[in-house]
C-alpha cells in the first residue's frame, strides 16, 4: 500500500475530476475562484454522509427533531446574534497591487510581499529583507463584515438590505417556542438543520476545505442553565466518535484543538474543534461551541418575545443555555475522499493499465456512491440479457451501476477507483447454476452466490 503525502491532495483533486466527484464550477467560463460542483459520484457521496450525520444525531435519538429554515431571513435576526456587529476579519490591502488578505494569516501575506520583491520592474521599491508579513506594504487592519448581502425587491437602498445566512444556528433560535410547542419537547433537547451557509470569505482555497458557500450540519442542543459543561463534555465524545467510528478516519490524524479565552467566537464560552490532518495541514472538521443564552437573550430583546423555557414540573422559567456541534460537510467530504484513497500493485487484471499502480478508494461500504456493478464476462447476449435484469432488480435496493463495455479487468479497475465494494459478475456459469459471483472491493474474495439470494447476501455486506 502506498499513502504519501505529497501530492496527496493533488491526486484526490484529479481523481474527483477525471470520475465526476467534485469539478471547477462555471469552467465554461473559465470558472469562479474556489466555486466547485458535484458530479454524479460527488453528489451521491455528499448525500451519503448527509444522511449518515442525521442518523445519527437526529435519527437514532428521540432528545433530537429536524428543521429546514430559509437562507434569507429578516435582518434583524442578524442584528440580535451579533453578526452584523462581530462576524468579521481582519483585512489589510496590498499598497502595490491592492489585493485584499486576512491580516492574520502571517504566511500568506510574508509570500505575498516576497513575490513583488521577485518581480521585475517593482511598481514601488521595497526593501530587501522582507519583514515579518511584509509590513511595509500594507495597509493597517480593518474589519471585514463576512455577511453576503443582498437587496429584497428591486430597490437597491440600506431599507431593503438583507442578508445570506453565515449559519444555521439561528432559525433554530428564531424557532424555539414554535417548536416546543408543536413537539412538547422537554429539555434537555436539540434541533438539527443541515443546508447552505454563506461567507464572503477574504481567503479561499485548498479544492472545497474553505469557500464561500458550503453546508453545515448543525444542532442547537438546549439545556438547562448548570448542566451545559457536563453536555458539552458528552458531545465532545460523540463528535469525535462519528468522526472515527462512522466515518473511519484514521486516530491519529484526528485531534482537539480548544481555542484560548481570547480568540472565542463573539457568542462563546468555550469552543474545541476537532481537525484532521490534511495534505495541506491541519484544519477543522467540526467545532463545538458552548452558546450559553447569549442567542435567546439577545433575540428575545429585540423581538419583544418571551423565549423562556417553562419547566413542566417546578413551573420555572428561564432561558435554556445552549450546546452546539457544528460541522462542515464539504470538509467532512474532502476528509474521507483523502483518508479513502490508496494506491495498490496492479491487481485487476486490467492489461491496459498504463501506470505501475491501481487507485482504490477505500470508501466506508455506507458511504460509497455505486454500492454494486453489475458486470457481464462477456457482451454475448446470453449473459448481457439476463445480467441487465439482475440490475435493474438490485436498483431497487442500492445505488448500481451496469457495465459491460471493456475488459472484465478494465472494469473492475474503474470500479475500485470510486470504491464501489462489491462486483456482481455473470459469467458462463451463470444461465445454468443460478449463481454470480461477488467481488469484495477490499479483500478481493469472490464468492458465489444465488440470484435469488443477492438483495439479502448484498445487504447483510453492506451493513457490516
Ligand atoms: N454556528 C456555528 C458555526 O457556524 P463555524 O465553525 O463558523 O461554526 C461551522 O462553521 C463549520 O463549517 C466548521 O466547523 C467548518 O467545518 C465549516 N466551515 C466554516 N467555514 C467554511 C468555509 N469557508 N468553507 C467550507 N467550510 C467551512
Amino acid at each position: 500500500m502506498v499513502k504519501e503525502k505529497e501530492n496527496l491532495l493533488e491526486k484526490v483533486v484529479s481523481l474527483s475530476k477525471r470520475r465526476g466527484f467534485v469539478f471547477p464550477g462555471s469552467e465554461i467560463y473559465g470558472g469562479l475562484a474556489n466555486s466547485w460542483d458535484l458530479g454524479h459520484l460527488g453528489n451521491e457521496l455528499f448525500n451519503n454522509i448527509a444522511s449518515l450525520w442525521w442518523r445519527k444525531f437526529v435519527q437514532e435519538r428521540d432528545d433530537m427533531v429536524g428543521l429546514r429554515g430559509p437562507v434569507i431571513m429578516n435582518p434583524k435576526v442578524w442584528e440580535a446574534s451579533g453578526h452584523l456587529q462581530s462576524f468579521t476579519d481582519p483585512l489589510v490591502e496590498c499598497k502595490i497591487c491592492h489585493e485584499r488578505f486576512r491580516s492574520d494569516k502571517e504566511d500568506e501575506l510574508k509570500e505575498h510581499a516576497q513575490n513583488h520583491l521577485e518581480a521585475e520592474p517593482l511598481s514601488k521599491p521595497l526593501s530587501k529583507e522582507v519583514q515579518p508579513r511584509g509590513s511595509d506594504i500594507w495597509t493597517e487592519p480593518k474589519n471585514f463584515n463576512l455577511l453576503f448581502k443582498t437587496y429584497i425587491g428591486p430597490v437597491e437602498d440600506q431599507q431593503h438590505v438583507a442578508y445570506l445566512r453565515g449559519e444555521l444556528a439561528q432559525t433554530m433560535f428564531t424557532d424555539f417556542k414554535t417548536v416546543l410547542e408543536t413537539t412538547r419537547k422537554r429539555l434537555p433537547f436539540g434541533i438539527a438543520q443541515i443546508g447552505k451557509a454563506f461567507r464572503n470569505e477574504i481567503t479561499t482555497g485548498n479544492f472545497i476545505f474553505r469557500t464561500k458557500e458550503f453546508t453545515i450540519a448543525e444542532l442547537e442542543y438546549f439545556v438547562k442553565p448548570g448542566t451545559e459543561d457536563e453536555h458539552y463534555k458528552n458531545w465532545d465524545k460523540l463528535l469525535e466518535k462519528f468522526l472515527i467510528d462512522d466515518l473511519r478516519l484514521v486516530k491519529n490524524k484526528v485531534r482537539r484543538y480548544e481555542h484560548p479565552k481570547e480568540k472565542l467566537a463573539h457568542y462563546s464560552k468555550g469552543t474545541v474543534d476537532l481537525e484532521y490532518e490534511f495534505p495541506f495541514g491541519w484544519g477543522e472538521l467540526t467545532g463545538l461551541a458552548s452558546r450559553t443564552d447569549f442567542d435567546l437573550k439577545n433575540h428575545e430583546k429585540l423581538s419583544g418575545q418571551n423565549l423562556k423555557y417553562k419547566d413542566p414540573e417546578t413551573g420555572e422559567e428561564f432561558l435554556p443555555y445552549v450546546v452546539e456541534p457544528t460541522t462542515g460537510l464539504e470538509r467532512l467530504m474532502l476528509a474521507v475522499l483523502i483518508n479513502s484513497y490508496d494506491e495498490v500493485e496492479p491487481r485487476s487484471g486490467d492489461e491496459e493499465a498504463v501506470h505501475g499502480k491501481e487507485v482504490v478508494l477505500r470508501l466506508p461500504k455506507m458511504l460509497a456512491p455505486i454500492k454494486i456493478a453489475v458486470l457481464p464476462l462477456s457482451r454475448k447476449e446470453e449473459l448481457t440479457k439476463p445480467a441487465y435484469e439482475i440490475y435493474r432488480d438490485l436498483q431497487k435496493h442500492f445505488m448500481c451501476q451496469y457495465d459491460e463495455t471493456a475488459s472484465i479487468g478494465k472494469r473492475y479497475r474503474r470500479q475500485d477507483e470510486i470504491g464501489t465494494p462489491f462486483c456482481v459478475t455473470f459469467d458462463f456459469d451463470s444461465p445454468k447454476d443460478g449463481k454470480v459471483t461477488v467481488r469484495d472491493r477490499d479483500t478481493m474474495k469472490q464468492e458465489r452466490v444465488e440470484v435469488d439470494q443477492l438483495p439479502d447476501h448484498l445487504t447483510e455486506k453492506l451493513n457490516n
